[in-house]
């Protein structure tokens, strides 16, 4: 057995019992793909702050960070004090609240192009939602995605992705077209021969919260060929919304989509998402006409928890927190020390790799040399090939055993509240983690 699973074992025995019996509950043992780890997940007790706790008593700076939702870290106390006090008015009213108008003008007031809001429970729930409004608004049915962008795991959004597409009907991958991002003129081609497209998605760091990035230029080009040939420009803010900047992607870089979706940050932590934009794509879902004739072309939108009254005072507060405080700038300076310190430790123990990646996302490239600020101009089989097999389980398991967790093994979520002991602990262990995986002949 290698250094790092035998020390991987011998510091998570309580998670290594429990694995034996989440096997036989949940395939793969786990409840969501990217927590899978072989040989066997761990599991956590209790998050605050940066840092959160294991079954074993092991105690982690969380980079995984809620999967992106937790830009205040965990458990952050007007939220638990907001969530606390909601809980015992009622976690469902069946009816409108005035949370959830709270909630919609929190986001209004830090997403200019947001004019109406529908609330879901998820990112999947949110692309879905857009990828339909722009069907019904346009009467077109293909939808242009790009290759390795990931908008949730609904039969649309699988299209062109690595994660797998068992079980969609191949009639409905054909209403995809996936395209290989970064080229504007592949775009507009397929844009002027096909006249059945709805709309273009896109993920605004790049694929992958940014893991394959993408230059902002092309994030304009895509805004000025859709407004072109009136295709709805759909940018997927699940993500980058209110993390690249208060406002998202679209403050940052000077953007205008006709729908944006959200989730993650935009629910404080709690399960939700949504769908904003343009009004009178966003009433695509209002009731029009007073007969039912009139109502086929609208778009449906039940949903038993849209707007969940616990996510819409937990997602006020956490936008509200946001918009008044200079927790985005925080996490960016946090992640720019930490992507300094790592680039430091590739060069000081000569080891080809880089870590780079847009605001508060951190992504680290094993066995490529770069300027960090120009990985978007590598061809993306060179960013994420020249990794040896393993290295990326390997650095998985071996941050953890040196006491910090990365979301999948490559990329690393950065909060408002993560510490400079915090950066430097995780510089530390950075070298640690590099330290064994040289020695394993993973780097
Ligand atoms: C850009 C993007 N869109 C959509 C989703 C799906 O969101 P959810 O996991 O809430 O369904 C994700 C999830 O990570 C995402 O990264």
């Amino acid at each position: 057995m290698s250094g790092i699973d035998s020390e991987f074992r011998s510091k998570h025995t309580n998670s290594s019992k429990l694995a034996e019996e989440s096997g036989m509950l949940f395939p793969d043992g786990v409840t969501h793909d990217t927590r899978y780890v072989s040989p066997f997940p761990l599991f956590m007790v209790e998050g605050l702050g940066s840092h959160k706790w294991d079954v074993d008593g092991n105690k982690y700076v969380d980079y995984v960070s809620g999967h992106g939702s937790l830009i205040l870290g965990h458990s952050h106390p007007d939220i638990v004090a907001a969530v606390t006090k909601q809980v015992a008015k009622g976690t469902h009213l069946g009816a409108n609240t005035e949370l959830e108008m709270r909630w919609a003008k929190s986001i209004k007031t830090l997403m200019p192009s947001v004019e109406k809001i529908r609330f879901h429970s998820s990112g999947t729930e949110a692309t879905m939602m857009a990828m339909r409004l722009a069907r019904a608004y346009t009467g077109k049915d293909k939808i242009i995605k790009f290759q390795d962008h990931f908008h949730g795991w609904h039969d649309y959004a699988s299209a062109g992705s690595d994660r797998g597409t068992g079980g969609i009907p191949s009639t409905t991958l054909e209403s995809m077209i996936v395209l290989h991002d970064g080229n504007i003129d592949l775009v507009e081609d397929c844009l002027s021969k096909d006249k059945n497209i709805a709309a273009v998605i896109v993920e605004p760091s790049g694929a992958h919260m940014g893991s394959l990035p993408l230059h902002p230029d092309f994030l304009h080009d895509l805004r000025a060929v859709t407004r072109k040939y009136n295709v709805v420009f759909i940018m997927d803010e699940v993500v980058t919304g209110f993390r690249l900047s208060k406002g998202g992607a679209q403050v940052r870089y000077g953007l205008d989509p006709d729908l944006t979706t959200m989730a993650k940050i935009v629910a404080g932590g709690l399960p939700g998402g949504a769908v904003g934009g343009h009004v009178d794509i966003m009433d695509m879902i209002a009731h029009r006409g007073v007969t039912s004739w009139d109502d086929t072309y609208r778009v449906s939108h039940p949903g038993t928890f849209n707007a969940n009254p616990l996510a819409a005072v937990a997602g006020a507060t956490c936008l509200e927190i946001l918009n008044k405080d200079d927790v985005n700038i925080r996490a960016d300076q946090a992640a720019t020390k930490l992507k300094n310190g790592f680039n430091q430790v590739f060069g000081k123990m000569e080891i080809s790799g880089v870590a780079y990646g847009v605001s508060s996302l951190v992504q680290i490239a094993f066995g490529l040399e770069c300027n960090p600020d120009e990985v978007w101009s590598i061809p993306r089989q060179d960013v994420t090939g020249r990794a040896r097999p393993g290295a990326k389980q390997g650095f998985k398991k071996a941050m953890l055993n040196a006491g910090v967790d990365t979301m999948g093994g490559s990329g690393l979520i950065v909060s408002g509240f993560h510490s400079d002991k915090d950066v430097s602990d995780t510089i530390t262990a950075f070298e640690e983690a590099l330290v064994a995986l040289r020695q394993e002949n993973l780097l």
